[in-house]
């Protein structure tokens, strides 16, 4: 036994919402897999996270639903902590930063550095906002990052481009609450004096630097490069741990400084409660290693570490950041109402198949997708038909044909095919030794089917009937296999493995025994029974859009012009989130340019690209007219939202499209009033709601507009079923 101390870090999810498969791609399952490993290699090993409970992002949240950020922080916490425990991901703790523990913790912390001269006190100017007459810390304030220009950088962070920021750096801030334009205003604030901690951070980043993924490596050698500013550490706001120095009764520790220290307060409450040992998991000659998206790398190889060496504390020697896993389509699209929280995708299948579904689109070097029918796909072709199958098809023969566990006589083929399950035991190995999951995964799964070939090749069937002893040879050789493929994959599957292992009559656990001796034999005589098959097919309906062959979408209108050879003519630039367009549109009658400017429109983004005189219109803008008036159907979403039931699609002809009966009405008791009364049908995440609206009429029914949940209406009283062109 090797008996290294290796700690795990996963970092911590906000408490603001449920975590869902994206999350779990992208952290949690790679540090559980890796958990399992090491403790398989008689390692000890503490892992450890929680919820993030401070900051901007619960606040923001409350606000929104109207509740205390405590009830968001400790609703979120309660609903993640059980996702996780059902998912297997086997915490040690999984505590949360709300807690008296975690605040003493943190005062020590900060306190410290103060005393040790890195942390500063400064007088500086923030963002605030004359017409809220508050100041916009974090997400509070938005605007154009001036790394990347992406147009919604928040105040402490680029989520396009991950650079850490500054209010101060975004290029025409706008206050998240009004959209005014903040000033910045004195206050006073502690900061870290990252500065002062530049050239020990060079020199860890050289030490360690080279264990990592290049992509972590240069995103942090590239900041390094550019010269470290001292960062503000506090922030005006009135959740959070208070700082614990007079006169700043009314600020708060900054969330992200306070979260990491919830490793070291983690790993001391852990031993509080379970009666470990945590300083030996923070020696110098532990591991530690720790797992997040790359949203969060800066904070994990510069900031935390800075913390750290502040203190003369141990330094992360890993940290394993992973690329994001994406909704295919737009049906899993959160403005769709369809959440792939855990919760949810748990109540409906195995938790196995989740598993290996997510560890095989791990997003380890690029984005990857989740898809339902790639999901099904997997579990049904590979999980069920080569692993389980596998599994089954060993045991079920042995159980049947010789009721135990034959005697074995092997012969060089069997040897060799054993080396060969050997060689794939190794590789599996490596590349977890080397957090590449993914592949880990891929050569498992060769053990499962080079055990099928296998007992395709010796057909024991055939066998039983000219020699019964060398077909207990082939099964007890089998068996030894399907011992070796519930160790390979306990990591990646614990619960389907430790099944298998129950079905061998293994004594003690996967994680005792470890990768060594896998491929030993059984013992012979052991009672061997039949099981039924430990996955189910997986079919999923493909959901059919309720306006299929549309795309609709929200666009925010940027820029008015005349027409130049048209009277009646605007030419409009309007955004679309990820492009922008170019749409002519015959409102100049009804609409000045001032009207028209920022409105949120809703484009038919599928028009054939049509010349309108000699002006290109790349789509139309839906409006409803009637006796002289006209009403331009509005919403209240981010740019670039699709419309609830649409998806993209094919390009559609002007006359094609003029076939759809588009109006607007009113909604009441479930009734959509237009020229008539329709029953109403909700494609989003809406599911009541009185007053008007726009509907397309299909089968006779009216598909209320509705986009990232809120309702789609005309921007003016119009008359029921007056017609939208
Ligand atoms: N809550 C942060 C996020 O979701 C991650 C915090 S990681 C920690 O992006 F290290 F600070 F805990
Ligand atoms: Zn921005």
């Amino acid at each position: 036994m090797s008996g290294e101390r290796i700690f795990i870090g996963a970092a911590w999810p906000y408490a603001n919402g449920e975590v869902h498969v994206g999350h779990i791609a992208g952290c949690y399952l790679g540090a559980d897999i890796f958990a399992r490993y090491q403790r398989m290699k008689g390692n000890e090993v503490l892992m450890v996270s929680g919820s993030d409970q401070h900051g901007t992002p619960i606040t923001v949240t409350a606000e929104k639903e109207g509740v205390s950020p405590e009830d968001i922080a400790e609703r979120y916490h309660e609903m993640n902590a059980k996702a996780m425990e059902r998912l297997g991901i086997s915490f040690d703790l999984y505590t949360k930063t709300h807690t008296e523990h975690h605040e003493k913790v943190v005062q020590e912390f900060f306190l410290d550095l103060l005393d040790k001269g890195l942390i500063d006190r400064k007088s500086t100017e923030e963002a605030y906002c004359p017409k809220c007459e508050r100041f916009l810390p974090d997400r509070y304030v938005e605007g154009t990052c001036p790394h990347c220009g992406y147009e919604h950088a928040r105040g402490d962070q680029c989520d396009e481009c991950g650079k850490t920021l500054d209010p101060k750096d975004l290029i025409n801030p706008r206050c998240k609450l009004c959209g005014t334009t903040p000033i910045f205003k004195e206050t006073e604030h502690f900061f870290l004096r990252l500065s002062a901690l530049q050239d020990d951070l060079m020199k860890f980043i050289e030490e360690k630097g080279h264990l990592w993924r290049p992509g972590v490596l240069k995103f942090t050698k590239n900041w390094l490069e550019s010269g470290l500013h001292d960062r503000a550490i506090t922030r005006d706001i009135s959740w959070g741990i208070p700082v614990p120095v007079e006169g700043f009764e009314d600020k708060r520790i900054y969330v992200w400084f306070e979260a990491v220290i919830g490793y070291y307060s983690a790993s001391r409450l852990w031993a509080k409660e379970k009666g470990g040992d945590w300083e030996k998991f923070w020696k110098e000659d532990a591991k530690h290693y720790y797992f997040m998206g790359k949203d969060n790398i800066p904070f994990h190889t510069i900031i935390w570490p800075a913390m750290l060496i502040g203190r003369g504390m141990k330094t992360p020697d890993h940290v394993v950041a992973n690329n994001y896993l994406r909704f295919s389509g737009q049906q899993f699209s959160k403005s769709r109402g369809i959440t792939l929280g855990i919760n949810e995708v748990l109540d409906a299948y195995d938790v196995s198949a989740l598993r290996y579904y997510l560890t095989s689109i791990m997003p380890e070097n690029h984005d990857t997708d989740f898809d339902w029918q790639d999901f099904a796909a997997r579990n049904n072709s590979e999980l069920l038909a080569k692993y389980g199958n596998f599994i089954h098809r060993v045991i079920s023969f042995t159980a049947d044909k010789f009721g135990e566990v034959p005697p074995a006589d092997p012969d060089e083929k069997d040897e060799e095919f054993l080396k060969k399950i050997e060689g794939y035991l190794n590789e599996v190995q490596e590349h977890l030794e080397r957090t590449e999951m993914k592949d880990g995964l891929s050569s498992m799964m060769k053990i499962a089917m080079a055990g099928n070939r296998y007992m395709m090749e010796r057909a024991p069937w055939k066998e039983l009937k000219s020699d019964k002893e060398r077909a207990g040879t082939t099964m007890n050789v089998l068996l030894r296999v399907v011992k070796a493929l519930a160790i390979a994959s306990y990591p990646f599957i614990p619960h389907a493995a430790e099944k298998t292992w129950d079905y061998l009559g293994m004594e003690g656990s996967i994680e005792e025994h470890g990768f060594e001796g896998a491929l030993e034999p059984l013992e012979t005589g052991k009672k061997m029974e039949k099981h039924s098959p430990m996955f189910s097919k997986i079919v999923i309906e493909e959901e059919k859009q309720p306006l299929e062959g549309l795309d609709l979408r929200v666009g925010r209108v940027e820029e008015v012009k005349e027409h130049p050879d048209a009277d009646k003519l605007y030419v409009l630039r309007v955004n679309l989130g990820k492009e922008t367009r170019q749409l002519v549109a015959g409102l100049k009658k009804y609409y000045s340019p001032e009207e028209l400017n920022g409105k949120k429109i809703i484009v038919v983004a599928n028009l054939e690209p049509a010349k309108l005189r000699g002006q290109l219109s790349q789509g139309m803008l839906l409006a409803a007219d009637h006796d002289e008036r006209v009403a331009c159907l509005t919403t209240d979403v981010e740019p670039g939202t699709q419309v609830d039931g649409t998806a993209p699609a094919k390009k559609l002809k002007y006359q094609k499209f003029a076939e759809n009966i588009i109006m607007v009405g009113t909604i009441r008791d479930g009734k959509f009033i237009g020229d008539k009364e329709y029953e109403a049908l909700f494609p989003g995440e809406i599911e009541d709601y009185e007053g008007p609206a726009g509907a397309i009429i299909r089968d006779s029914r009216a598909v209320v507009l509705s986009a990232g949940g809120k309702i789609i209406a005309p921007d003016k009283e119009m008359p029921d079923g007056a017609k939208v062109r």
